[in-house]
């Protein structure tokens, strides 16, 4: 495409951005969201934390609400386990993460709890007081402890979501938040984002009536954001998408596209089927396989995931400050 062409594309899709963010019902808790990242920016850019890298990690599948009273919605696929394990290993890598999930999947230090863990975690004890069975007492306490420390530390916000709406919304605040850390800040964007939305003011209030026979409804394009997070929301942070293909064939190409459309730093391609097991790192000038090793009991492939982002964004962070050491001559 040349120059008029791409000029042109890029104003159609500041319409549909604007269009889509002006359409949007208010984020109900907008006041609390912006006050919790307000707190959260500035306790960790005080004292010695200054140097420290932040991530935004978003997590599990996003809805599109078919009436505005909902009581249908189409639900995008995500267990939200790829985000939760990797938040973990960011923390450890000495991160401060942004947990932006969808409620009710998974959370960080949960994986080892049963499904409903209150119910099949806790008893009660002769004196009506409330314990942990025995066969989870390792996984409870292992969870309390790093969760609580985690949070207790400031290095932690959890902000959920549901809606497309809702999950854009949030995502934009956070980008402009992390805007001042520039390299520093990290977007690794797990969620799986819906492709296609009712418009609020388009759609039906109440509760769509199934007396009226087949449901005959326009879906509209969500507008891929990646393009406006790099060229304005947060230009000069490090930015992972991913790639999630049911048919193996063309997952690379597809990916490989996607860091080229959206100019990625890097897209991680997985498999549906194989996701737990193996990905690709796909960058400018290589491919990472990586997998876990089934052999080492507990092995995720999301440890191995995040130590080569660890290092790749560390060289990152390195470039840009030595360009512009140069520039400044400093
Ligand atoms: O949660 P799990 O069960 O562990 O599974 C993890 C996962 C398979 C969901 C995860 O690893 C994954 O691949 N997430 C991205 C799924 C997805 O939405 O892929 P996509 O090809 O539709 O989108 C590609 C990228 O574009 C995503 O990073 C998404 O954030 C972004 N996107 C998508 C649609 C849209 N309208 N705007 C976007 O910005």
């Amino acid at each position: 495409m040349d120059v008029h062409g791409q000029q042109k594309a890029q104003e159609a899709l500041d319409v549909e951005i604007k269009s889509f963010f002006d359409s949007a019902p208010p984020l109900r808790n907008i006041e609390n969201v912006s006050e919790d990242l307000k707190k959260f920016i500035e306790m960790n850019s005080s004292g010695t934390r200054s140097a420290r890298k932040v991530v935004c990690v978003t997590s599990g599948g996003t809805t599109v609400p078919l009436e505005q009273r909902c009581v249908r919605y189409i639900d995008n696929f995500s267990s939200g386990h790829r985000g939760a394990a990797s938040t973990e290993y960011f923390l450890k890598a000495g991160y401060l993460v942004i947990f932006l999930y969808r409620k009710g999947t998974c959370q960080p230090y949960c994986s080892l709890l049963p499904d409903y863990p209150f119910l099949e975690c806790f008893e009660f004890t002769h004196e009506s007081g409330i314990q942990v069975r025995q066969p989870y007492s390792e996984a409870v306490k292992w969870a309390i402890s790093e969760h609580h420390a985690a949070v207790a530390d400031g290095t932690l916000l959890k902000l959920p979501f549901t809606t497309i709406f809702e999950y854009l919304q949030i995502l934009h605040m956070v980008a402009t938040s992390l805007r001042s850390l520039g390299p520093n800040a990290l977007f690794y964007l797990a969620a799986a984002v819906s492709d296609f939305y009712v418009p609020w003011e388009s759609m039906a209030e109440h509760k769509i009536q199934s007396g009226s026979g087949p449901l005959d409804m326009r879906l509209v394009q969500v507008p891929k954001m990646l393009s406006v997070l790099r060229s304005e929301w947060a230009p000069t942070a490090y930015c992972i998408s991913f790639k999630l293909e049911t048919d193996v064939k063309i997952l690379l190409e597809k990916a490989n596209a996607a860091l080229k459309k959206y100019k990625m730093h890097m897209v991680i391609a997985n498999e549906l089927l194989t996701r737990k097991e193996e990905v690709t790192l796909v960058t400018d000038n290589e491919n990472i396989h990586v997998r876990r090793d089934p052999k080492q009991v507990g092995d995720e492939v999301e440890k191995h995931i995040i130590e080569h982002i660890v290092e790749k964004h560390s060289t990152y962070v390195d470039n840009l400050d030595q360009k512009v050491s140069r520039d400044t001559g400093s």
